[in-house]
């Protein structure tokens, strides 16, 4: 079954309202139509540029999802600087990335956070892009396929297959994030199996047939070919490249290069 590539822009805690709608205006000059067509592409700014660039995505007609980075689970209540699903919802937002390593590792989130994190974002009709990864640390000792699988595992807990479907996996090992070292396509890919091959194994073949899985970790319009060209990599969720529209674009792009 063939599954729609999706390529995220994660743009971390860069750019205000300005530069966002800025970078947004600019990576729309760059798509063409049938890249729009041929990708799903989303763009993940910090909370404050969300209304800001839903505007423009509106009021242009520009057909790029919007997303958010982070959410809290709970639906209201006595939790200063958080944000519910809800809110995000009554703003377009239809991606939410949810268990990235630096919320884990900077921020402490467990997998038990990411869990309910996963739940609350499903119960307002976005999807989770549930983030994964090993430390070079893990990868070395041999431990990055069962850190992986547990993660995922404990992320998607409770779920049903049915929505388990629609969700979005994104392996990121942990050395590559930010670090211009990008894991070789085919470790990628290998990670990438094994994520689908956990799914089936707890799912069954619709679900991990379904699924759409991203590699992330300093993709880049060079590499960004090779990686989409690997038979179990979805999409590619993207951290510096993003800020750039022409590299972006690029990235996007990747089918014209293979
Ligand atoms: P990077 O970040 O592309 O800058 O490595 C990826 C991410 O953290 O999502």
């Amino acid at each position: 079954m063939a599954r729609m590539p999706i390529i995220s822009g994660n743009w971390k805690m860069h750019h205000n309202h300005l530069e966002a709608i800025q970078l947004v205006q600019k990576l729309s000059y760059e798509l063409k139509k049938e890249d729009i067509e041929a990708v799903e592409v989303t763009v993940h700014p910090p909370f404050t540029d969300l209304r800001s660039v839903q505007t423009v995505l509106d009021s242009d007609g520009i057909p790029i999802a919007l997303g958010a980075q982070h959410c809290h689970f709970e639906e209201k209540g006595a939790f200063t600087g958080e944000v519910a699903p809800s809110m995000l919802a009554k703003l377009m937002v239809t991606y939410v990335i949810t268990g990235h390593s630096e919320r884990r590792e900077i921020f402490g989130e467990t997998d038990e956070d990411v869990n309910k994190k996963v739940k609350a974002i499903l119960k307002h009709e976005m999807t989770p892009i549930l983030c994964c990864g090993e430390t070079l640390e893990e990868r070395e000792a041999g431990d990055a396929e069962t850190k992986v699988a547990g993660q995922v595992l404990a992320g998607l807990k409770g779920l049903s297959a049915d929505q388990v479907q629609t969700c979005v996996v994104a392996y990121e090992p942990i050395w590559a994030i930010g670090t211009g070292v990008t894991a070789t396509p085919q470790d990628a890919q290998e990670m990438c199996k094994h994520v689908r091959e956990t799914l089936r194994g707890k799912y069954g073949d619709t679900v991990a047939d379904a699924v759409r899985i991203q590699y992330g970790g300093s993709v880049k319009p060079g590499n960004a070919p090779d990686l989409m060209a690997q038979p179990d990599i979805d999409g590619a969720l993207v951290g510096g490249a993003s800020l750039d529209a022409v590299d972006f674009a690029r990235i996007i792009q990747y089918r014209l290069a293979i």
